[in-house]
């Protein structure tokens, strides 16, 4: 930054007044007046009252008291980037998405990486999932993954949501704490909620302190479609793989980086690539047909299960490079707009219950806070490919239809026609049954997993999950929640329990919970789900 010599003219009040001089821009009114004097607002006499009339104050004033927008009401704290995805190779094969159909295209992204439960100032490592929202700007419109950091989540049905995130936040009574999962109502939630059990063990592992962003892999989490140009479908998981490999920060570091430098990771981000230093990370996709869904161990619709990567290799399909800072903060990373339903032709939803319940939130969510049904005609969020539809006024309306016809079918020969080759098409799932409110028996093994995760961690990782939940349950107050948790973990590793209860001083151990299913003991540990590789 460059410090420039400027000429400062004192005024009679011993005030400092900067004049527009050589290429300086004048001073202007959001209306475009010129301003004279920006150091005193209008008065009566040099001592007396200030003046309703004074238009300048008036809309500065006003428009600083509205600067602040609603946070995110979840994964309120943010960090983003601009960068590109190259397209290693055509998927034409498997999908009419036209991101995949040629090798070395370059689709514009805007990453944003975040922290779930925080509020916007809080602190970067929180033992916390990361968010990592990735939109791509392709050219038959916005896709965006909107995944986190960890490939499972704590809940199966979107309905809990609510549920999970007041859990997490803080009591309603005492509001407090802040951003951190140790305290009895999040745990309370978590004990009586099995199916958690498995993003716990993950959430209590060094993932969740990651060292920087660009250590961190992302996910999609759900099972999603790909649909080729015969509208025949194979499902895909989306992974993100960093060029850099996985790093962590222990608890304890974790803990000091908090106090000494908060927006640690967001320093980081800035710093790399400001310094050319662009992360890197690969788009892999896990790609399977109905067959092995139907002989998989577990629902691929069950969004707390993953398929280890032994069984299917994820196989890198491009990159993405961050290579460019937002100009503005506010503009970018807080008013982009990430949306689970929007995905371009070629790339469909499963029926997870989690996803359904998704891709109503998010639309929602974002008139909320963004204040306009107009927010895609905000740059960050607008198509980057030509776009053309009827949707017109409301609140901020930069796109209204140009010329007579703002309908369709229309006699005027104006305005966009649908196209059944080239337009978005659902794949057509057959689907029967009773209208139920029910959970599929097939979502009801809540262990498994969990211990497979364990197991496949190394000796010092399995001490870093029984530390962390050791520091997490003594915050608990309430002896009935430390041993609900304590016989949950019974189900997933005997030695991981009996170390956590005799860390809190439990003198006796309580009976496994109840399970569904019965925990499996023979799956292997899976080398993929291991944490530092590097
Ligand atoms: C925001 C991921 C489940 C509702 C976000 C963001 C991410 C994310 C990364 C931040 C986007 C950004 O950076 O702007 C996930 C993942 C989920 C999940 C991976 C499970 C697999 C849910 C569910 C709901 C939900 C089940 C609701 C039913 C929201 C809302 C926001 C949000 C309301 C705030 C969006 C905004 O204000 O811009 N989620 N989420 N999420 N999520 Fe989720």
């Amino acid at each position: 930054t460059k410090i420039h010599d400027q000429t400062l003219v004192r005024g009679t009040g011993g005030e400092l007044h900067q004049i527009a001089e050589g290429d300086a821009p004048v001073l202007t009114t959001a209306q475009g007046a010129p301003v004279s004097d920006d150091q005193n607002t209008l008065k009566y006499g040099e001592r007396g009252p200030s003046l309703i009339e004074d238009f300048h104050f008036r809309e500065k004033i006003f428009h600083f008291d509205h600067e602040r927008i609603p946070e995110r009401v979840v994964h309120a704290r943010g960090y983003g980037a601009h960068g590109y995805f190259e397209t290693y190779k055509s998927l034409a094969k498997y999908t009419r998405a036209d991101i995949f159909q040629r090798a070395g295209e370059k689709t514009p992204a805007f990453v944003r990486f975040s922290t779930v439960a925080g509020s916007k100032g809080s602190a970067d490592l929180a033992r916390d999932v990361r968010g990592f929202a990735v939109k791509l700007y392709t050219q038959e419109g916005n896709w965006d993954i909107v995944g986190n950091n960890i490939p499972v989540f704590f809940i199966q049905d979107a309905i809990k949501f609510p549920d999970i995130i007041h859990s997490v936040k803080p009591e309603p009574d005492r509001g407090f704490p802040q951003a951190q999962s140790a305290h009895d109502n999040f745990w309370d939630f978590i004990s009586l909620t099995p199916e958690s059990m498995h993003m716990v063990m993950w959430v209590m592992s060094d993932r969740a302190i990651p060292r920087s962003f660009r250590f961190m892999e992302g996910f999609g989490v759900h099972t999603f479609r790909f649909l080729n140009e015969k509208d025949e479908s194979t499902f895909v998981k989306f992974i993100w793989k960093p060029k850099l490999g996985l790093q962590s920060v222990v608890w304890n570091e974790a803990v000091k980086i908090n106090g000494a430098d908060p927006d640690y990771h967001r320093r980081d981000l800035w710093n790399a690539i400001q310094a050319g230093d662009f992360p890197e990370w690969e788009l892999c996709v896990q790609l399977f047909d109905q067959d092995f869904a139907d002989s998989f161990d577990f629902d691929i619709l069950d969004p707390t299960k993953l398929i280890p990567e032994e069984i299917i290799e994820p196989i890198p399909v491009g990159r993405l490079v961050l290579d460019r800072m937002p100009d503005n903060f506010f503009a970018e990373t807080e008013q982009v707009a990430f949306m689970t339903q929007n995905v371009p032709p070629g790339i469909d939803f499963s029926n997870d219950p989690l996803l359904q319940g998704r891709n109503f939130s998010y639309l929602d969510t974002q008139l909320k806070r963004l204040g306009s049904t107009n927010f895609t005609h905000l740059p960050i969020n607008a198509p980057k490919c030509p776009f053309h539809h009827f949707q017109q006024d409301g609140h901020m309306a930069m796109r209204n239809p140009v010329g007579r016809a703002n309908y369709q079918p229309n006699s005027w020969g104006e305005g966009p026609r649908e196209n059944p080759q080239r337009g978005f098409r659902s794949f057509r799932d057959e689907v029967e049954g009773p209208k139920v409110r029910l959970r599929a028996e097939s979502f009801a093994d809540h262990y498994s997993q969990a211990r497979q995760f364990f197991i496949s961690q190394t000796v010092h990782e399995q001490k870093h999950i029984a530390m962390a939940l050791t520091f997490e349950l003594s915050k608990v107050e309430t002896p009935v929640i430390r041993e609900r948790m304590i016989s949950h973990l019974l189900n997933i590793d005997e030695g991981l329990a009996e170390t956590v209860a005799e860390k809190l001083g439990m003198k006796d151990l309580p009976k496994p919970a109840d399970a569904a299913i019965t925990p499996r003991d023979d799956l292997p540990a899976s080398d993929a789900l291991s944490i530092i590789k590097n």
